[in-house]
């Protein structure tokens, strides 16, 4: 098998259901299979869940580029678009969650706490900056927007940075988790910074070398 074909029949397949199992395991909870439960609250369980799940899957799809350079992985990179499509799937189950069987489908309600609620706030605003991402991750939408594609996909940042935020907010007293997250998300951003530092002086000191016109 070369590369290709091991991305295409293992590597893209056993992402697909490694990513899948979170839900299977709320699935199975929620109907009572192999003795699987979602405890005394299912649906703050499935909200958890859900909106850990996007948050990991984030910071997975981020941790790609900084793996392909590190680990000279390039064919990562083909994984990365499942990873965060998935992780937008899991972002809008935890708003399905919330809004259907936490908020009843009471829209008022809704719009009420998204204006009274920061972290809520916040939340929606990550998940409103997500959505055009999934959308537009197709080769066609790359192709149609051109330079703008990357510009717009650049989003991803600001997105974990408020999901993180969104998690912290909310902990009541043991801020353990979210800071871990916190603390991945810093790195995973310090390591672009640099990488884009070290290609600005890069350029620059080539264009001192030139010789003058
Ligand atoms: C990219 C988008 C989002 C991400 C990554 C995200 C992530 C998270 C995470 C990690 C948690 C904590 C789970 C835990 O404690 O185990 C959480 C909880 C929660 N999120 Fe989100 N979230 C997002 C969007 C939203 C949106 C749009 C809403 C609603 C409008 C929302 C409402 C909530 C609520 C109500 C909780 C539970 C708070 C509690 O237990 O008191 N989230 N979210």
């Amino acid at each position: 098998m070369n590369i290709t074909q091991r991305y295409r029949w293992l590597y893209k397949p056993a992402v697909f259901i490694i990513a899948l199992l979170p839900l299977a395991r709320l699935v199975a909870g929620a109907f009572g299979i192999a003795g699987i439960s979602l405890g005394a609250d299912p649906v703050n369980e499935i909200l958890h869940e859900c909106g850990k799940t996007a948050l990991q899957l984030l910071l997975i799809t981020l941790a790609v580029r900084p793996l392909v350079r590190l680990g000279r992985l390039h064919n990562l990179l083909r994984l990365r678009r499942m990873l965060g499509l998935f992780a937008a799937f899991y972002a809008l189950l935890h708003f399905v969650t919330y809004a259907w069987l936490d908020q009843n489908l009471d829209f008022q309600a809704i719009l009420a706490d998204i204006l009274k609620r920061p972290y809520i706030t916040i939340g929606m605003a990550a998940l409103l900056m997500l959505v055009p991402l999934a959308v537009t991750s197709t080769n066609g939408w790359m192709r149609r927007l051109g330079r703008r594609w990357q510009k717009l996909h650049y989003l991803i940042y600001p997105i974990a940075i408020l999901g993180v935020w969104h998690f912290w907010w909310q902990v009541k007293a043991d801020i353990r988790e979210p800071l871990a997250y916190a603390a991945i998300l810093a790195a995973l951003l310090g390591y672009r910074v640099v990488v884009k530092a070290r290609s600005v002086s890069a350029t620059a000191r080539g264009r001192s070398a030139d010789p003058a016109p």
